[in-house]
């Protein structure tokens, strides 16, 4: 069996890779017929679509000399791709099909390949034992990929390991204060969370509904409310990857209708993967969807940038933190208060099934 390698362990690691899962390793936009190369839970993967259009998955390590198939002169003809240092040629599935100067080709020429499945516009790859792929869950996030929903998204890369974007994640409490001017207003670290814990499912909950909060630019601006709002923040992670912050802005006191209809509401569904690259480094996928100004450009452009900004200034802290991180002694020990439940909860679910 083939296990994900944690390799080496950083200085104040707690939550290594979490072996048999599904990650996103990227936007179904990004892999076409060009070789795409992506490290997921490090591990260097080679992405690229056959002439049907079928998404493959295979290690980016010729098996000759290890020369990167990502990297040119390496190409594609048909559903093959050749190797740009001395031609080893493999199948979709990986297989060598042709090595230059003798007709017989070694029985274990073949790349390790990937189950690989394409679901709500990202490309989710199965790292571990493939023979559990099948019956390993990958968690949905359909307002990626619906009608009636509009949607922006991108990925930064963070040079910090995952359990900070997860603790992150988490804790909203931080808009705040990381995000003032943009998605934080004082109601947001003021008002407590409930915190629920699926174990069957695999799922962590953390809520957070304001009454009457001020309204930041980030909605004012998308949605054209001036006043007050009422704004719920529920959260629903599935680790080790995907995270979704269902979001709800109406005019402060609208609630939704008692047969669950809430046409006087704005719906915001914001998705992340997070997706570990090495131990210390992190591919951090981010995604808007709404349901409202389906066709203005004007807001897509303006909720793209404002929540780039915001993953940005994400970025900068948790790249901080982990240089503080690997700079200090063994030992340190941090403090946890009630806005942390939903973190430690999820810390608990991560170290569960990475150690079962
Ligand atoms: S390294 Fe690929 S053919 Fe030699
Ligand atoms: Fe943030």
């Amino acid at each position: 069996m083939t296990r994900c390698d944690p390799g080496h362990k950083l200085r104040g690691m707690t939550t290594a890779f979490v072996p048999d899962q599904w990650y996103v390793a990227a936007y179904t936009r990004e892999v076409t017929r060009e070789l795409f190369t992506r490290t997921v839970c490090g591990e260097s993967i080679l992405f690229w679509r056959t002439v049907d259009g079928a998404v493959t998955a295979m290690s980016d390590r010729c098996v000759h000399r290890r020369f990167p198939l990502s990297e040119k002169p390496s190409h594609l003809v048909g559903d093959t791709v050749v190797c740009g240092y001395h031609g080893f040629t493999y199948g979709a599935d990986g297989v060598c099909v042709a090595v230059p100067g003798q007709s017989r080709v070694p029985r274990t020429a073949r790349l390790r390949s990937y189950p690989v499945v394409e679901q709500d516009s990202f490309v989710w790859v199965f790292i571990g034992d493939p023979a559990l792929a099948a019956t390993t869950r990958i968690p949905r996030a359909p307002w990626l990929d619906l009608p009636g929903w509009t949607v922006v998204s991108g990925m930064e890369p963070l040079a910090a390991r995952a359990s900070l974007l997860v603790d992150n994640l988490l804790d909203l409490s931080h808009e705040t204060y990381l995000h003032g001017g943009y998605i934080g207003t004082p109601e947001v670290a003021e008002t407590p969370i409930t915190t629920e814990v699926d174990e069957e499912a695999g799922i962590v909950y953390v809520s957070r509904h304001m009454a009457d909060a001020a309204c930041p630019p980030f909605y004012a601006n998308s949605t054209g409310i001036t006043g007050r709002i009422t704004r719920w923040q529920d959260i629903e992670y599935t680790p080790p990857c995907l995270y979704l912050l269902h979001s709800r802005i109406a005019p402060a006191g609208v609630l939704p209708n008692e047969d669950g209809s809430d046409p006087d509401a704005f719906h915001v569904e914001v998705v992340y993967a997070i997706t570990p690259e090495t131990e210390g480094s992190t591919h951090d996928f981010w995604a808007v969807a709404r349901d409202f100004a389906l066709d203005d450009e004007d807001v897509s452009d303006y909720l793209a940038k404002s929540n780039r900004t915001v993953v940005l200034q994400d970025v900068a802290a948790l790249d901080t933190l982990e240089k503080v991180i690997a700079g200090e002694p063994d030992g340190y020990q941090e403090l946890s208060i009630n806005i942390d439940t939903g973190g430690l909860a999820a810390r608990r679910m991560i170290a569960r099934m990475r150690d079962r």
